[in-house]
């Protein structure tokens, strides 16, 4: 899918922009605390230049220092009509690298190097088309970013922006979309914490996302296109209670993030000994495995703890690009690599079957 981006609306014409290809240094700005675990980080291109995406999009960054430095991806939560900066909003994880380094670390005036903007979750451009933004804890970032956008551009909407959370004092961007729902006509809004912890007297919905709640409160669901973003058992959720009232699945658009990192690793042992096997040796870390000619490479190297970047596991974002020193793939990637680093020998092992057996750079 080719997507398009607003090339910078109300910048001034002649205004330099961001090219994908050639640019990958962002200057932070501003940090500013969202939730007690949530902070939204704000980055310039360092030469001053605009940045043009779409909302949905996202930017792979790199993050840490040194060796430690992994490549993570983060959705855009500004809006795309506002293309002097960026925002990334970033929950920080337990135990997760990537993220407890931005909050620790990352300060206005520090330099990262980022790819993008890359991915496809963009909502379809249909006139008079109604939408339903849904989104679980941090997945909140793409949607907010359309939100935004739909906001900027004060045209007639109809938009029900659906957001769960942990409990009322982790709802992120409250004060924002509550504000928004106010002001803005055809703009619905609805929270639903899982639980009350913190703030008793909530007033609101409460529990988790169900057939029965979406028959009650988006009655017309099927007439809408739902884009949806959160943690894997809420969008299986979500697609599931989608498609049992009647949304078509080209009117249901997720991001998937982390969502299928090992979905073809654990093919029953009888039919992986029916399967080709081969010999796949990542060089640097000096392991070889046995792939089949039906598993990803990422797959089994996950499973087996042979370290790669990845965050899409979709062929879309390039995080899991990896040279191939020797043998050949079956690869069925998504726009997360170019032509000319296919011909200099690199390919995705989240998106690459073996043929043959393999040596890879890693
Ligand atoms: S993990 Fe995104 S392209 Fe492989």
């Amino acid at each position: 899918m080719d997507i398009k981006v607003a090339h910078g609306a109300g910048a001034p014409v002649g205004q330099a922009y961001w090219n994908p290809d050639t640019d990958n240094e962002l200057l932070c700005i501003d940090v500013h605390p969202e939730t007690p675990d949530v902070k939204t980080f704000t980055f310039v291109s360092k030469d001053g230049k605009h940045i043009a995406f779409a909302a949905g999009q996202y930017f792979a960054f790199d993050v840490g220092a040194g060796d430690d430095t992994e490549t993570r991806c983060y959705s855009i939560s500004s809006s795309p009509l506002r293309t002097n900066a960026i925002s990334i909003t970033v929950k920080r994880v337990p135990g997760g690298n990537a993220s407890n380094w931005l909050h620790d670390y990352l300060a206005p005036g520090a330099v990262v190097q980022a790819n993008g903007p890359l991915g496809q979750f963009v909502r379809p451009m249909r006139p008079n088309q109604k939408y339903l933004l849904l989104s679980g804890g941090s997945g909140i970032t793409p949607v907010m970013s359309m939100a935004r956008e739909l906001a900027d551009m004060t045209l007639p909407m109809d938009v029900i922006f659906l957001h769960a959370g942990r409990s009322p004092g982790d709802l992120i961007f409250r004060n924002e979309l509550a504000s928004l729902a106010t002001r803005l006509k055809g703009f619905r809004l609805y929270f639903l914490p899982e639980t009350l912890t913190g703030e008793t007297s909530w007033s609101g919905l409460n529990g988790r996302i169900s057939r029965e709640l979406f028959q009650l409160i988006i009655p017309d669901l099927s007439e809408r296109v739902i884009m949806c973003c959160g943690p894997a058992p809420f969008m299986a959720a979500a697609r599931k209670i989608s498609a049992e009232l009647g949304v078509t699945p080209e009117n249901y658009i997720e991001e998937s993030f982390d969502a299928a990192v090992i979905e073809d690793a654990s093919i029953p042992l009888a039919e992986q000994a029916e399967l080709k096997s081969f010999k796949v040796e990542f060089a640097r870390q000096s392991r070889t495995l046995d792939v089949t000619s039906e598993q990803t490479v990422l797959s089994c190297a996950k499973k087996a703890g042979v370290k790669i970047p990845s965050s899409c596991s979709n062929g879309l974002c390039g995080t899991c690009k990896s040279k191939l020193v020797r043998g050949t793939v079956d690869m069925k990637h998504n726009g997360g690599i170019r032509q000319r680093e296919i011909d200099a020998g690199f390919f995705l092992p989240c998106c690459s079957k073996p043929l043959s057996d393999l040596v890879i750079e890693r």
